[in-house]
């Protein structure tokens, strides 16, 4: 088959998933990027190479990036290639930021590019969705900003992107040990009472409309969760006491960030006192971790598109240097450039 691209790059955001009560339906994306390159091969082989937080990441095929990349080629009826993936791992893994979600979109995405963009923004997302097992980070990867999705009864997935006020800081601590989502969600149990269902619709509801109306004043009410965030508190040493850390030092709301074990704060001003206090109350809590001040990325999964030179990339646009995907593009035939991802491209 004929590739649009020899290689292209994809940078796909983090995201924190749930923000307290809106469990598996709410993700928002996070300025903290992953950078994944990936070309073909004439070979069947797969060669994998992992910079950054790599600790227990697989480099054959049950690797995520290459296992999604593998599943694109399935579902549009071509034989999976061989891949050369380079990942710039700066999602730290298993801690609640998505990182599986990262890179489940990253390889959906980068082989969409190189096949010529033959699945649209919904394909992509049942595709990611169904890897993942729920749609909330996966949806804020692929088009950042907030997302709100549910399945319907036959499985599609209905969503909706919401930009976030841009005055928003995110205050987030990630403790240095891993929960996989699998154990975070082993924990749960499988059925609730009509008062805790109640309470998590309500403050669901008050989570989204305030973001919508800019009442980001209401957050810390909205973000309460009955769900899920009081059974994992055991996988997270004092993360009640860090909630309350953090509204103490002025949050406008707190919560488990996914499954954890990070927690994540919103702040309009001084992140960086509410992320110090937060850092400090895990630490009397004998818990390792580290903080970061970011905010929301409002854009999802970008794609870059060139030619391989075999040289790792160096950076992206606004960071170190640019891909060299402006020449493929002007190669590119008018409609094809079109198709390009409505202005998810870059160059
Ligand atoms: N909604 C998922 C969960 C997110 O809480 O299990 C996983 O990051």
């Amino acid at each position: 088959m004929i590739f649009v691209a020899e290689v292209v790059e994809v940078r796909v955001p983090a995201s924190t998933a749930n923000l307290g009560p809106g469990f598996d339906a709410v993700g928002m994306a996070i300025e903290l990027f992953n950078v994944v390159r990936m070309g073909t091969t004439s070979t069947t082989r797969l060669e994998i190479t992992v910079l950054g937080d790599s600790r227990d990441l697989p480099v054959d095929w049950t690797n995520l990036v290459a296992r999604s990349a593998a599943t694109f080629f399935e579902e549009v009826g071509l034989p999976v290639p061989g891949l050369r993936i380079h990942v710039q791992q700066r999602i730290p893994v298993s801690r609640g930021l998505g990182s599986s979600a990262a890179a489940i979109v990253a390889g959906l995405v980068g082989a969409n590019a190189l096949a010529g963009f033959p699945l649209n923004h919904d394909d992509l997302f049942r595709l990611a969705a169904e890897i993942e097992g729920h749609p909330d980070n996966v949806g804020a990867a692929l088009f950042g900003g907030l997302v709100v999705s549910v399945a319907d009864e036959r499985g599609r997935l209905r969503y909706l992107k919401m930009g976030v006020p841009a005055d928003l800081h995110l205050a987030i601590v990630i403790p240095d040990f891993h929960v996989p989502t699998e154990v975070a969600r082993r924990v749960l149990p499988k059925s609730v009472t009509l008062a805790d269902a109640v309470y998590n619709i309500g403050r669901t509801a008050l989570l989204v409309a305030s973001i919508a109306s800019g009442r980001l004043d209401l957050l810390g009410d909205a973000m309460a969760d009955k769900l899920h965030q009081p059974y994992r508190s055991a996988l997270v040493p004092g993360m009640d006491d860090v909630l309350a850390s953090a509204m103490r030092a002025g949050a406008l709301g707190a919560a488990l960030s996914g499954s954890g074990p990070s927690v994540v704060a919103f702040a309009k001003q001084d992140p960086q006192r509410v992320a110090k206090a937060m850092a400090a109350t895990f630490a009397a809590n004998g818990v390792k971790c580290r903080a970061v001040v970011t905010r929301v990325c409002q854009r999802g999964a970008a794609v870059g598109m060139g030619c391989d030179s075999g040289a790792p990339s160096k950076g992206l646009p606004g960071e170190d240097s640019p891909f060299r995907a402006r020449t493929a593009l002007r190669r590119m035939r008018p409609s094809r450039r079109r198709a390009l991802y409505r202005g998810e491209v870059y160059s």
